[in-house]
Parts: C-alpha cells; structure tokens; sequence
C-alpha cells in the first residue's frame, strides 16, 4: 500500500495571505521523511492553493513521486504532458466547489469525449493515469474500457455516512474495488479520510494506493508534518496488518 500525501492546502494557507510561506516544497519533504510514499497536488484551473511554479518546483524537488491531479482541461492538460508527472489523476472540477464532489461523469459522451482525449495525451506523453471515480460498477467498466492505467474510488460518501452506514460504504468500496482489479485496473482510493476513519478502507486488499490531504495538514499544524505523516502511515500500516 502506498501513502500519498496531497498537500494542496498547506498552500491553501499561503494563498491566504499571496506571500511565500508556508512553502508546500517544504511540507512535500518532511511529508517524505515521515514516511509518505509519495506527495499528491491538485493544480485547479482557478489556482486557488497550488500555483504552477509549486509543481515546476515539486518535480524538481520529491524524490517518490508526484500524482498531479487535474481536470481534462485543454490548458492544464498542455501542462501536465510537458511535466509529465510520475501519475496524473482526472477528476471533475466545478469552480464554486469547496472540494471536488464527486467522481468523474464517464457516462455523459461529451464528458467521456474529454477524458478520453486526456487519457490519449497523457498516455503519449508516457504518464500512468488514474481517474477518479465514485464507486459504482458502471464507472469501474467504463474506466476499464478506456484504457486508464488505475482508478482512484471516492470515498467521500463512506467519509460523510452517518456510522450505521458506514458498513454498507464500505461494501462498495470492496466491490468496486474488486472488479477494478478483476478488470485489471489498479485500485486507489481517497476524499475525506481521516485519521479515526482511515482503518476500514486501508484493510481492503486490494487498493494500493490512498490519497490524504486535509486530515494530514490539519494536524501538521500542531504537531509538524513529519510527525503527523508518520502517525497516518502508521494506522495504515496496523490496518493492513489485521486483514
Ligand atoms: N483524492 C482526490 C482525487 C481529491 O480531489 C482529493 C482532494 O483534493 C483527495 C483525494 C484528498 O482529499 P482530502 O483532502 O479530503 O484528504
């Protein structure tokens, strides 16, 4: 299982104030040293945290990898292909969104059109992909079709359950999860984990990978990255180890 940090809003607090701290390359390396299999940033087509000289820099900078996430956006495409970052994950972006809500529309053609014609540059450019999807069995097909080299399952719908349905989240995350693999995807996962309700999902054997971000760096703020990474990685670690 690898542990990637998305660390977009340790930007975020930089933006607040347009001024040059706190500095994500500097997060992105104590996230590394405490452990972090690699670090995840989300560049928005509004550059509301990450800017781009913050992945020009990260690139030059992480020594796991970068999952550059990003919509199938022409501009930010030309980007991502001249970066070509370790992965690049697809996921929907709304400007008015807080957060990206849901997984990718792979259903409506003109959405699929755009994904696709991402996943055709992305792939030429030599970039794994990965597209962030809910987990439902008709997105899991369609992603497989497509060619992505992984799908990451959103988990904000276990992340808000009311506890009584957390159980049945998570038996769609499983299957999902299972097909994923079964189609020969490989299977990320991640929105809205936390540190008290990581454990279920990092037991499912077949993901590989999990995204965390706010969590984390809410909890950088007191007790450093390193420190707040290793905890996160090792609850992943004592979830995998009890399956
Ligand atoms: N995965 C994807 C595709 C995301 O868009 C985000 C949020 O940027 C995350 C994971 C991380 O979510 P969180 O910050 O809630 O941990």
């Amino acid at each position: 299982m690898r542990f990637y940090v998305n660390i977009d809003h340790v930007a975020t607090v930089r933006q607040a104030r347009r001024t040059d701290e706190p500095d994500p390359v500097r997060a992105a390396v104590l996230a590394e040293l405490g452990g972090a299999d690699g670090i995840t940033v989300h560049l928005r087509e509004d550059r509301r945290h990450i800017q781009d000289r913050d992945v020009e820099l990260l690139l030059q900078t992480v020594r796991t990898g970068v999952n550059l996430e990003l919509a199938a956006a022409s501009d930010i495409l030309e980007l991502a292909c001249r970066w070509r970052p370790m992965q690049a994950t697809l996921v929907p972006e709304k400007r008015e969104e807080i957060t990206t809500e849901g997984g990718l529309d792979l259903q409506s053609p003109e959405s699929r059109g755009r994904v696709e014609t991402a996943l055709a540059r992305l792939a030429e450019a030599g970039v794994r992909t990965s597209l962030f999807i809910d987990p439902e069995e008709g997105a899991v097909r369609v992603a497989a079709e497509m060619g992505a080299d992984a799908v990451e399952l959103h988990t904000g719908e276990y992340a808000n359950a009311r506890p009584e349905m957390r159980g049945r989240e998570i038996e769609r995350l499983q299957t999902a999860a299972s097909l994923a693999r079964k189609l020969g995807l490989a299977v990320h996962a991640g929105h809205g984990l936390t540190y008290e309700n990581v454990a279920p999902v990092a037991a499912i054997p077949e993901l590989e990978e999990l995204n965390i971000g706010h969590s984390v760096v809410s909890r950088a703020i007191f007790t450093g990255m390193e420190a707040a990474v290793r905890e996160m990685a090792e609850r992943i670690r004592r979830a995998r180890r009890a399956t």
